[in-house]
């Protein structure tokens, strides 16, 4: 079991205490355009991709830890949200999908090589010039 799939259970405990996580939410909620293809990548408990989905057309919930996603699962399952899904990867191989949005919440700081991650990040976001699409990163 590694750390992250130890924290599963208890994640949402700390992180509904935090004003700052709350305000973080409310922010992406209003930022994500209608109708976008966004991606959030390391999501967790899957609390950003989840107040992501409210706007947008779909929602790709990416992380590493099995039961951080069963939680996002579950999470998504009991609010009734249709347009989010869930999938086990790294954040350094996001596969070949292209997102209007790509978030990455809480996480760059954790990594051995937050750059790296980055460019991934970067790889799977939609050209911002040609089509005016955002990328995002949190945290
Ligand atoms: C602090 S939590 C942030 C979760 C969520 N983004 C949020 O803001 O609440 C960090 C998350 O990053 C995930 N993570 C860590 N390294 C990862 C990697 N290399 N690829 C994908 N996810 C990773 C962990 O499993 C954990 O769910």
């Amino acid at each position: 079991m590694t750390f992250w799939d130890f924290c599963a259970p208890v994640y949402d405990f700390f992180e509904r205490r935090n004003d700052a996580y709350a305000k973080m939410l409310a922010i992406v909620d209003r930022l994500i355009p209608a109708d976008a293809a966004v991606l959030d990548a390391a999501t967790g408990t899957g609390s950003v991709g989840l107040a992501a989905a409210a706007n947008a057309k779909s929602v790709l919930c990416t992380d590493l830890s099995a039961r951080m996603l069963k939680k996002a699962k579950k999470k998504a399952a009991g609010r009734g949200v249709r347009n989010v899904e869930f999938a086990q990867k790294d954040i350094f191989d996001l596969g070949g999908g292209i997102y209007d949005v790509v978030i990455a919440s809480q996480v760059l700081h954790l990594l051995d090589d937050p750059a790296g991650a980055a460019a991934e990040l970067r790889r799977v976001a939609a050209d911002a010039e040609n089509s005016g699409q955002v990328f995002c990163v949190l945290g």
